[in-house]
C-alpha cells in the first residue's frame, strides 16, 4: 500500500514514523517532508495546500491513501476534491474544517448546541470593536477569525492593548484577511489541556491526553508559539474529566456538524480550559497537534493505518484504541529569534548520539538535508521525544537527547512536563 502524508513538520514526521511501523508496511510518500521524514518516505517538493499537484502526485504514483497533517491543506479543500476523484483521505471536508478556519463558526455553532466555551461576541465592523472593547471588563481575549498560524489569539490586560489588537487584526490587516472579522473573548482562567479524538461521524474515540506549551520561555513566559513542548498524559487530566469533556464536547460536537450538514471525519483537536465550573473549549483543531502529535504517536499501540482507513469507512467502532502507560515528554528546539524573525541554514549536529539515548525519538521539523549536512530550515526545528517508566523519566531523557543536539542560535526550554511532576 502506498500512503501519502501531507505536510512536513514535527506532526508529520510523528505520524510517518508510527504509519512506517504498520504490520502491513506501506510504502510512505510526503509532499513536501523533512530532512528527518526523508529517511522514511519519498519526500516530494510539493507545498502542503498545492492541491492540483498533490493530485498528480497521487496519480503518477498511484498513491492507495492520503492522510493530511496541516490545516492549510483542509483549508483549501483538499478532502473534498480528493474524495470527489475517488481517493481514500483521511480529514474532514473544508465545510467541516471551519470548525477551525472561522472562530465565529466555531463559536456560534457553540452556542447554538450548548457546548461549553468562554463567552464571546463576533465583530465585523471595526467601530462596534472597539466600542465593545473599551465598556468590557479585562482581561479580554481578542482573536482574528481565520487561520493566523497561531499567532492570531492577543489576551489583553487593559482597554488599550485590546484597542491595539483590534486595530493590528482589522484596520492594519497584520492576519490578512483572517483579521476582518474578529471575536472578542472573556477571559477563562484554569490549566489548559488538547484532548484530541478521532471521529468517523459516529463512533467518537478520545486519544490519550496531552499538554502543550505555548508560551516560548520557561514558566510560560513571552509570546506564544506553535507549541514549544508537550507532554502526555496532561497531568490535570482524570478518567471523570475524559468523560465529561465526551459528553459535554465531543458527542454534542459531532452531533451539531452533522445537524449542520457538515458531517465530520477526521481528528478533532479541543483546546479546553479547565476553569473551576468545569471544562470549557477555547478552540478547536480540524487536525492533529503540533507537538501534541509526537508523544501521542510514541505511545500508541494501536496501527495508525487501521485507525485511519476505519475512520475513511465508517466502521471505527470496530478498532479499539489502545496505548502504552509509560508517559512522554516533547521537547521542542526553535531557531534563534523563534517565534519572531529567524535565519535559516545553520548546521545541526548530534542528532544521531540524541537517537541512541534509551527511549528517545528524534522528529524532525524544519530541517534541510543539503550535501553531507543537516541544516536549520524552519522556527521550530527538531523535538525529542522520549518516554519513560514516570513523567520524571520521561523528561529526564527528553533532555539527556536534547543535550546532544546543538546548532547556531538555538534555544529550547527547560520545563517541559515540569507542571506535571509538581502535581502528586
Ligand atoms: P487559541 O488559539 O484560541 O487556543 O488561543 C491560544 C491561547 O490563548 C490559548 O492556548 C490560551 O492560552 C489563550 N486563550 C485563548 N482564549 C482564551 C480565553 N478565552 N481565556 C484565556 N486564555 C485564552
Ligand atoms: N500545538 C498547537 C496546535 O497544533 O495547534
Amino acid at each position: 500500500m502506498k500512503i501519502l502524508i501531507v505536510g512536513g513538520g514535527g506532526r508529520e514526521h510523528a505520524l510517518a514514523w508510527k504509519l512506517a511501523r504498520s504490520p502491513r508496511a506501506p510504502q510512505l510518500f510526503c509532499a513536501p517532508g523533512n530532512a528527518g521524514i526523508a529517511e522514511l518516505a519519498t519526500c516530494v517538493d510539493t507545498a502542503a495546500d498545492n492541491i492540483p499537484a498533490l493530485l498528480e502526485l497521487v496519480r503518477k504514483q498511484q498513491i492507495d491513501l492520503v492522510v493530511v497533517g496541516p490545516e492549510a491543506a483542509l483549508a483549501a479543500g483538499i478532502v473534498d476534491e480528493f474524495t470527489a476523484r475517488g481517493i481514500r483521505i483521511f480529514g474532514p471536508t473544508r465545510e467541516a474544517a471551519q470548525i477551525e478556519t472561522s472562530k465565529a463558526f466555531c463559536k456560534n455553532l457553540f452556542r447554538k448546541h450548548n457546548i461549553p466555551t468562554a463567552g464571546y461576541r463576533v465583530f465585523d465592523r471595526l467601530e462596534d470593536a472597539l466600542r465593545y472593547a473599551e465598556k468590557t471588563p479585562h482581561p479580554l481575549v481578542v482573536k482574528a477569525d481565520g487561520l493566523a498560524a497561531g499567532k492570531g489569539v492577543t489576551v489583553c490586560a487593559t482597554p488599550e492593548e485590546s484597542a491595539a489588537a483590534i486595530e493590528a487584526a482589522m484596520k492594519d490587516r497584520v492576519f490578512g484577511r483572517a483579521g476582518e472579522r474578529v471575536v472578542l473573548e472573556e477571559f477563562l482562567t484554569g490549566e489548559e489541556a488538547s484532548i484530541l479524538a478521532v471521529t468517523d461521524g459516529q463512533t467518537i474515540a478520545i486519544l490519550e491526553s496531552a499538554q502543550d506549551h505555548k508560551r516560548v520561555n520557561d514558566g510560560d513566559q513571552g509570546p506564544n508559539t506553535g507549541g514549544m513542548g508537550a507532554c502526555s498524559p496532561a497531568s490535570v487530566f482524570t478518567e471523570e474529566l475524559a468523560s465529561s469533556v465526551s459528553r459535554e464536547i465531543f458527542v454534542p460536537l459531532v452531533h451539531a456538524m452533522k445537524m449542520e450538514n457538515r458531517p465530520y471525519r477526521g481528528i478533532l483537536y479541543a483546546g479546553l480550559m479547565l476553569t473551576r465550573t468545569g471544562p470549557k473549549v477555547l478552540e478547536v483543531n480540524a487536525r492533529f497537534g503540533d507537538p501534541e502529535t509526537q508523544p501521542l504517536m510514541v505511545r500508541l499501540k494501536t496501527d495508525l493505518l487501521d485507525i485511519v482507513e476505519a475512520t475513511i469507512d465508517g466502521k471505527l467502532s470496530r478498532v479499539d484504541l489502545a496505548w502504552h502507560p509509560d508517559p512522554a515528554v516533547c521537547v521542542v528546539a526553535a531557531s534563534g529569534g523563534y517565534p519572531g524573525e529567524f535565519s535559516r541554514g545553520h548546521e545541526i549536529r548530534g542528532t544521531e548520539e540524541a537517537a541512541r539515548v534509551p527511549g528517545c525519538q528524534v522528529f524532525h521539523s524544519g530541517t534541510l538535508r543539503k550535501g553531507g549536512s543537516l541544516l536549520t530550515a524552519g522556527g521550530r526545528v527538531l523535538s525529542v521525544t522520549a518516554t519513560g517508566a514516570t513523567m520524571a523519566a520521561a523528561r529526564d531523557a527528553a533532555y539527556r537527547g536534547m543535550s546532544c543536539i546543538s546548532f547556531d542560535g538555538m534555544h529550547y526550554r527547560r520545563d517541559i512536563g515540569q507542571r506535571a511532576l509538581a502535581r502528586p
